[in-house]
């Protein structure tokens, strides 16, 4: 039978060792399980939890093993840690669970290896990365863009799990989501422009409110998902989907009311959702996707006439890619003004916004709404 605990080591295997992503790995096994709601939730709890603790994990385990681990093994033990010291479950019920779910040949060492750290008592961190379970860039990058105070906030926000936020038309979104999407001000009968539209999200939220959406996306699986999802959410005929690059979107110059750039970032404002991600993304990508967004919004300006809105949003907390883009186009954009920010609990951020995991339990996000003037650019 399979155990809610042997299905966590596996997907824990799966996401470490072969690279599953947990939010399209976790689902799946779940259905394919028959497993009871409750334990279905538990699996979930016990496999994004351990995989966001995953630093924390190994150094509580560490200091007891003297030899390389397989990938099963050293995720079962990753398990244990993470049950004991951040579930608190009871030494006696994490251990001996742990212990069962393990690979037979090493349920010896793995039982030995967590009552040491059953033991350990009240765990003193050597340093932030670490309690926190964040590669050292991210935590360095976070606080120096955002400040000590709220990026270690900010930081501990997003190990916890995230609330489930369902749209009245069924449709599951962060609530920062639908906020982003009613910024862009779609009236009934206008047309918007998405130029980075899958899934559909907010493509679809501004549809429900009457305005007809040209999205693009150019990833044909996530195109494909934005038509699926405006079906599902009974807005198809308001939405027109097609693959193409955002950076030359197939509409003529001035031809849509507004336009919205939610565009690919560096994702450090929903690690939350995406217990994997803080492992996958590299320093390095960040300044990269900064140039493609500094590309993407250019282009959207452009498909909008004098006094049309263009909103600008990622989902991520750097300074390259939030007031970074901003700086870039105050200076080579004279044709774009900014319009006043949201207020609270979004904060004002360059000219644009910021809305930080801790402030309302959402995803982080940084938004900025530009106006369309007369001047040439
Ligand atoms: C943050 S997601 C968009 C989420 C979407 N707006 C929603 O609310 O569901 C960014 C999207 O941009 C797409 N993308 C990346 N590079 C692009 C490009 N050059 N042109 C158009 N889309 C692009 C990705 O495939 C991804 O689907």
């Amino acid at each position: 039978m399979t155990t809610a605990r042997r299905l966590a080591v596996d997907a824990l295997v799966r996401i470490d060792r072969d690279g599953a992503y947990a939010n399209l790995l976790v689902p799946g096994m779940l259905d394919a399980s028959g497993l009871s709601p409750r334990d279905r939730a538990f699996v979930t709890e016990l496999v994004y939890g351990t995989v966001r603790m995953r630093r924390a994990c190994d150094w509580l385990i560490d200091p007891f093993i003297d030899r390389p681990l397989d990938a099963d093994v050293r995720n079962a033990l990753r398990l244990g840690a993470y049950q004991l010291v951040f579930l608190r479950t009871p030494a006696h019920a994490a251990v001996s669970a742990t212990v069962d779910a393990a690979p037979r040949r090493a349920r010896g060492l793995v039982n030995a290896v967590l009552r040491k750290v059953a033991r350990g008592g009240e765990v003193t961190w050597p340093d932030d990365g670490t309690r926190l379970s964040y590669p050292d860039w991210v935590v360095a990058r976070v606080r120096s863009d955002i400040g000590e105070h709220d990026g270690t906030a900010a930081l501990a926000a997003m190990n916890r799990p995230a609330p489930v936020h369902q749209r009245p038309d069924g449709y599951t979104q962060d609530q920062a989501s639908q906020w982003v999407a009613e910024l862009v001000g779609a009236e009934p009968g206008e047309r918007v422009a998405d130029t980075c539209a899958g899934p559909g999200g907010k493509a679809t939220w501004m549809a429900h409110g009457g305005a007809t959406i040209v999205a693009i996306d150019v990833n044909p699986t996530r195109a494909g998902l934005v038509a699926a999802n405006a079906t599902r959410t009974g807005v198809a005929d308001r939405v027109q989907v097609a693959v193409a690059d955002g950076r030359r979107p197939p509409f003529p110059p001035g031809s849509v009311d507004r336009a919205l750039v939610d565009a690919p970032c560096s994702g450090l404002g929903v690690l939350r959702r995406r217990p994997d991600a803080r492992w996958r993304i590299g320093a390095d990508d960040v300044d990269v996707l900064a140039s493609l967004q500094r590309e993407l919004v250019a282009a959207a300006a452009d498909l909008i006439p004098p006094g049309g809105v263009l909103v600008y949003s990622v989902c991520t907390l750097t300074a390259v890619e939030t007031t970074g883009v901003d700086e870039w186009l105050a200076s080579a954009r004279s044709d774009l003004d900014a319009l006043p920010p949201p207020g609270a609990p979004w904060r004002a951020w360059g000219r644009g916004a910021l809305l930080l995991p801790q402030a309302a339990d959402t995803d982080g996000m940084f938004a900025l709404v530009l106006r369309r003037n007369g001047r040439s650019r």
